[in-house]
């Protein structure tokens, strides 16, 4: 076990600052997500003293409810979805600061009545023309929002006036230069946040400062000593109660486009420059520009889809996905992907990438794990003395950590060998739960520090990457041909082969 000694990391992506005062618009605010999500985080960085006094929302949505109405639903939302509101007292500050201004995103009345809603609240509240206007609506209302947005100058100050998009952007590369070409149309890219939650994890931006803190990985991290390397997202529900969205999405633009596609990059670009939010994302797009499907001319061997068919999980029966409610039952929307990459660089040429995610497998774990090529010469060689590779694996989520694999002696006289794990954890080392994304994410954007944000031309590439499994994906197909795998089991059986053939196997976290 690793334990915390002196000297704190403070490599922090930026310094603790507080944000200036200002006016958050929720567009969407009668929502899952603003319920469960981002008014339980700003009431917990309200709580942790982290945001100025005048701090205002402002939820906007078609209902014609009351501010009163609205603070009652949010009320709701922290006690159910977060721990709670722990005083009256706080609460009461924190609700004087929320209101509600019913509109239509398509009408341009509702920015104008929500304009001058929004300057008187300046002069009451202090917030001295500064917005940040969130899209949380269906991203097939992004576009009409942000040129309504537009229109209404309110986006029109590229110091005080910021844009945050929820993913999906875009549902391939050509719908998000088209949603890229509205944004910039109406503001610059330093206004704009584009979400992708798996980026405010705290384990997520670890991977920066393990990466560019510690001087004795950074010889390793290359072709000359990696094999390969594995990125896992598993989890364990199955659609829920969102077909509707989920049959028109798929793991691959739910999962791989965004998540996956982030844990990537972190772990294959090169020392950005500085912690700069731009030094750290071209960094990122660059990785991203040198990498492809391992054989564009032979999809199989570089990317599988599966579906989850009706099985065991935890003991409990659960049905198949063509047989949860709202999905079609001929559907061939993939609930599972693995696929190969390769970077064309001078440190990762050769090294496969292997990606893979699905929803009813059986655990919810999320890791990178690193497999280091085998010692150049055998010299223990019987069964006892086998020997495996060394492994790093950084685990995103649970048990939040870093682990190394290496051989080790078993005590006693004979020499026998065996595979022993030195552990990270950052529950044990500091004694402390990791945060809500969404806390940082929001925080980020309110103190106007992109880093953990993507950039235009990072959306693109990454777009760019899936695009022949979507496009091979996205032909009709006889239902029959998509591969099944059982809830509660890892994948299906061609997504074995994709990385059997390589003579390499996936891991089982
Ligand atoms: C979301 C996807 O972006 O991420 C969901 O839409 C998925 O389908 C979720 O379940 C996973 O996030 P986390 O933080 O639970 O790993």
């Amino acid at each position: 076990m690793v334990t915390f000694t002196e000297n704190p990391l403070r490599v922090g992506l930026q310094q603790e600052r507080s944000p200036e005062p200002l006016i958050l618009v929720i567009f969407g605010a009668s929502g899952d997500l603003t319920q469960r999500k981002l008014v339980p985080s700003l009431y917990q960085l309200k709580r942790q003293r982290r945001l100025p006094s005048e701090i205002t929302i402002v939820g906007v949505a078609r209902r014609e409810w009351s501010h009163d109405y609205f603070r009652e639903q949010m009320r709701e939302g922290i006690e159910e979805f977060s721990d709670g509101i722990h005083s009256e007292e706080l609460w009461n500050d924190f609700a004087e600061g929320l209101f509600y201004c019913p509109g239509n995103i398509d009408k341009p009345d509702s920015y104008q009545k929500l304009k001058a809603f929004l300057a008187e609240l300046d002069g009451k509240r202090g917030t001295r023309g500064n917005r940040v206007f969130y899209l949380a609506v269906a991203p097939k209302f992004f576009p009409e929002a942000i040129r309504q947005l537009g229109t209404a100058d309110m986006l029109d100050d590229p110091i005080k006036h910021r844009l945050v998009i929820e993913k999906p952007f875009g549902r391939d590369l050509s719908s998000a230069q088209i949603l890229n070409r509205v944004v910039q149309q109406v503001c610059r890219e330093e206004q704009v946040y584009r979400i992708d939650h798996y980026l405010g994890k705290e384990t997520v931006q670890n991977l920066l400062v393990f990466r560019f803190a510690n001087a004795i990985f950074e010889p390793l991290w290359n072709r000359q000593f990696v094999d390969h390397v594995q990125i896992t997202v598993a989890e364990t529900v199955g659609v829920e109660d969102r077909a509707g969205y989920y049959e028109t999405s798929g793991a691959l633009r739910d999962m791989v486009q965004n998540h996956l596609m982030q844990l990537f990059c972190l772990t294959a670009m090169e020392p950005p420059n500085s912690l700069d939010a731009d030094s750290i994302r071209t960094e990122k797009v660059k990785v991203v520009q040198a990498t492809h499907l391992a054989d564009i001319n032979n999809l199989e061997c570089s990317a599988v889809r599966g579906q989850y068919k009706a099985g065991w999980m935890k003991g409990e029966a659960v049905s198949g996905y063509r047989e949860e409610e709202g999905v079609d039952p001929n559907s061939i929307t993939p609930t599972y992907v693995a696929m190969k990459l390769m970077i064309d660089n001078w440190r990762w040429q050769g090294v496969p990438f292997y990606l893979r995610t699905g929803k009813r497998l059986p655990k919810k774990v999320s890791e990178i794990s690193i497999q280091f090529r085998d010692v150049p010469l055998l010299i223990f060689q019987s069964a006892a003395q086998q020997t495996s590779p060394n492994v790093l694996t950084m685990r995103i989520q649970p048990n939040e950590g870093i682990s190394l694999r290496f051989e080790a002696k078993m005590p006693g006289p004979q020499l026998r060998t065996r595979t022993v794990d030195m552990d990270f954890s950052y529950g044990s080392s500091f004694g402390m739960a990791t945060s809500d994304a969404y806390n940082r994410l929001l925080l980020d954007c309110m103190l106007g520090d992109q880093t953990l944000f993507t950039r235009a031309d990072e959306v693109e590439e990454a777009w760019r990457v899936i695009t022949p499994a979507l496009s091979a994906w996205e032909a009709p197909t006889d239902p029959g041909t998509i591969p099944q795998y059982e809830a509660g089991t890892w994948e299906p059986r061609e997504a074995e082969h994709l990385i059997n053939r390589d003579g390499r196997r996936w891991r089982r976290p």
